[in-house]
């Protein structure tokens, strides 16, 4: 998959032109979002009205536009992309980009950007086999740009050989060939539980606690970079939906249950959610009224609890549970506990006493329990990013078998 990757395509003037349409509908299937930039030449093969209308985004052209410019700089538009890919790459698209011209936004973006390039050359066959073109190509290969084809075949042209674009699914295979290099857990999906949960008490109030969900969006967000295919069930939080990731939005601890149930089969499951242990017996249909009660006594029933659930699915059971303890005293004792009596893997323990700023922060202090419960490891104080960043790359390990999961 290539959930949440920006490409910028640049479409230069070769007739295989007419197959980039297919490539951008395919990468979008895929999970890509697609940007196109159409130099003037391959405005001659397709208009930039069907790249529109394929990639759902406007299409870049002109150098010396001023709202092109004032909307999106040629530098931000390459920055902005995870993987520039010229589709087709002319002869002459290549010879610009070995001697380093920027004379129109695509060579310009070409030679602006930080990303990197693969290029899917297509021209006729003598154009391909002269000495120029294959110097040209193996400069830029030098140069770390990747490149995908071109295969023999009849042209348009009328000759038969080396030279015709690569098709759109060895396109399509090529990218995700390059994104799935760092992305250890591509193919692998993954569940992580985020925020509070709210109770209702009636149509207007409910229980609810201090969690942000900083800590388990930036898990989802983290191990959606390594390549997994991500669902993050969310309780109520201000938070903005981590890029590629597949975000459920839920209220009640039920709801967050269903919604996980929902999202198995999964590999991983992170629990970082802080569930409400308690609901409502019975909420109430219309507001309650003040008038005529001085004290008010709730009854509450217990939630389940999802992590157990996760641990103890069956068949379904995900192949590596990590839960948190979140604890205010005996951090780590507690947690031991908490693994053994809901049978997850690994657990996360954090002191969330009010002194550490923990709950609803932007810093964490961890110790991770995984199978040796003896040895926890106590990570620094870091920023719940990097706490993100190091669990997620700890469950690559554990799946590439750098670390016995359980
Ligand atoms: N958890 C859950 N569902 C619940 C309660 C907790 O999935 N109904 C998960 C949390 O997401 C976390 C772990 O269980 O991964 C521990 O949560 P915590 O609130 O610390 O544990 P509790 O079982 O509620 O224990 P206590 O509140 O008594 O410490």
């Amino acid at each position: 998959m290539l959930t949440g990757k920006r490409i910028l395509l640049i479409v230069t003037g070769g007739i295989a032109a007419y197959k980039s349409l297919e490539a951008i509908r395919r990468l979008r299937e895929r999970g890509a979002s697609v940007r196109c930039l159409l130099t003037r030449s391959g405005a001659q093969f397709v208009t930039p009205l069907s790249l529109q209308a394929v990639s759902e985004q406007k299409v870049y052209s002109d150098l010396f536009s001023l709202t092109d410019e004032s909307e999106m700089g040629h530098i931000q538009l390459s920055r902005d992309a995870d993987l520039l890919l010229v589709a087709p790459a002319t002869a002459d698209i290549l010879a610009r980009m070995t001697h380093g011209l920027a004379d129109d936004l695509a060579t310009t973006a070409l030679l602006a950007t930080d990303k990197e390039i693969m290029v899917a050359p297509a021209m006729n066959v003598r154009m391909w086999e002269h000495l120029a073109t294959r110097e040209n190509l193996a400069t830029l290969r030098k140069r770390g740009v990747h490149v995908v084809g071109p295969n023999a075949g009849s042209m348009a042209c009328g000759e038969f050989g080396e030279g015709r674009m690569a098709e759109p699914d060895e396109i399509v295979a090529a990218v995700e060939r390059y994104f799935s290099a760092d992305a250890p857990l591509a193919g692998r999906r993954a569940l992580v539980t985020s925020g509070p949960t709210h109770e209702p008490i009636d149509p207007v109030r409910y229980i609810a606690n201090r969690s942000s969900g900083r800590q388990g969006h930036a898990i989802a967000a983290a191990l959606a970079r390594l390549g997994a295919e991500t669902t993050l069930v969310s309780g109520p939080t201000a938070l903005p939906d981590p890029e590629g990731v597949q975000v459920v939005r839920v209220e009640s601890a039920a709801q967050m249950l269903a919604a996980c149930e929902a999202a198995l089969p999964v590999e991983i499951a992170v629990c970082a959610a802080a569930v409400s242990d308690w609901r409502l017996a019975a909420s109430a249909n219309q507001k309650m009224k003040r008038e005529g009660r001085d004290a008010l006594t709730l009854e509450l029933s217990q939630n389940p609890d999802i992590l157990a659930t996760l641990s103890t699915a069956g068949a379904s059971r995900p192949a590596l549970v990590i839960g948190f303890a979140a604890e205010t005293e005996k951090v780590l004792e507690h947690a031991r506990q908490k693994r053994a009596r809901k049978g997850c893997d690994w657990i996360v323990a954090n002191d969330v006493s009010a002194e550490t700023g923990t709950f609803g922060g932007t810093d964490n202090t961890v110790h991770l329990i995984t199978t040796d419960s003896d040895n926890p490891e106590n990570w620094p104080r870091l920023s719940k990013h990097d706490v993100a960043e190091r669990l997620a790359r700890r469950i690559a390990d554990s799946f590439s078998g750098a670390v016995a999961a359980a």
